[in-house]
């Protein structure tokens, strides 16, 4: 089969077109990446290169990893453009047995590598493989103006981000039950900020990136697209509130509780 007729591929360039047209992708803002199912990776296999490209550095060493298939955005290349030019803008990688190097496979035509925050998404895709005991497929990267805001103005504290997002919308403590995780500002791409990031995954599904961005995981795509649409509508609230005057009043913590015991959610009871 073409990797375009497959499922997974519709799924992920789907989910780039819809986060494309949430305003969360300028330029070549944010990036994806998807861990193919091994049959997955099979019934594409035959419209692999016949040569792959070279082997290259991951600059991190991740053994669990070792052997996986994921299709990924290219670095410098538009989320707008992704539907309309999949071979050119993302690729599929295979990791090496050591889960040190990756190859690109499939895509990215007329060159380039995966984005710059392949490192981040491989180091998160692990943690997020042993969270969820293997159901975790998507990390999704994306700059929504709200959170960035944000950022300049809630202190950079898990629990202050996670309270206040819960109590700007009833629903949010049961889509994101474990609260946020915030990073303080730290360099794109690399290492530094995908180790800090899997310090905040292994409790988390969504990381602020102060300044940047969000960075979360999700089971399947809907589940990360949904993920961070309410996260940043959480945030558009939060700002609407905060230019109001402030809050007159908020959800009790009791009120979250009741919440989470008809919802059967584990609420995170550090931020009650
Ligand atoms: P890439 O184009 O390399 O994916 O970088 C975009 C980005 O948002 C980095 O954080
Ligand atoms: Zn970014």
């Amino acid at each position: 089969m073409k990797v375009l007729d497959s499922e997974f591929a519709k799924g992920f360039l789907g989910m780039a077109e819809n986060c494309w047209k949430m305003g969360w992708h300028e330029r070549n803002g944010g990036n994806m990446s998807y861990r193919l199912r091994p049959e997955e990776a099979e019934s594409v296999r035959e419209d692999f290169y016949a040569e792959p490209k070279p082997w290259t550095p991951i600059d991190a060493s991740i053994p669990s990893l070792a052997g996986d298939f994921f299709m990924v955005t290219g670095s410098g290349k538009f989320f707008q453009n992704t539907l309309r030019e999949p071979e050119d803008a993302t690729a599929i990688v295979e990791l090496d047995d050591k889960g040190e190097n990756y190859r690109i496979v499939w895509g990215l035509v007329n060159g380039g590598r995966p984005t710059s925050e392949l490192p981040s998404h491989l180091l998160n895709h692990a943690v997020k493989i042993e969270a969820t005991g293997g159901k975790n497929r998507v990390i999704y990267h994306c700059h929504p103006a709200n959170v960035i805001a944000l950022s300049y103005v809630l202190p950079l504290e898990d629990a202050v981000w996670s309270r206040e997002l819960w109590d700007t919308m009833t629903e949010c403590p049961i889509i994101f039950p474990a609260g946020v995780g915030v990073l303080e500002w730290e360099v794109p791409g690399g290492r530094a900020i995908g180790l800090k990031s899997c310090e905040k995954m292994k409790t988390y599904d969504v990381i602020i990136w102060a300044h940047h961005g969000m960075f979360c995981a999700g089971e399947s795509f809907d589940m990360a697209f949904g993920l961070a649409h309410t996260v940043d509508k959480a945030a558009d609230i939060l700002v609407k509130i905060i230019s109001m005057g402030g809050r007159k009043r908020s959800i009790s913590s009791d009120d979250f509780r009741r919440l989470a015991k008809d919802f059967n959610v584990d609420l995170n009871e550090k931020f009650l």
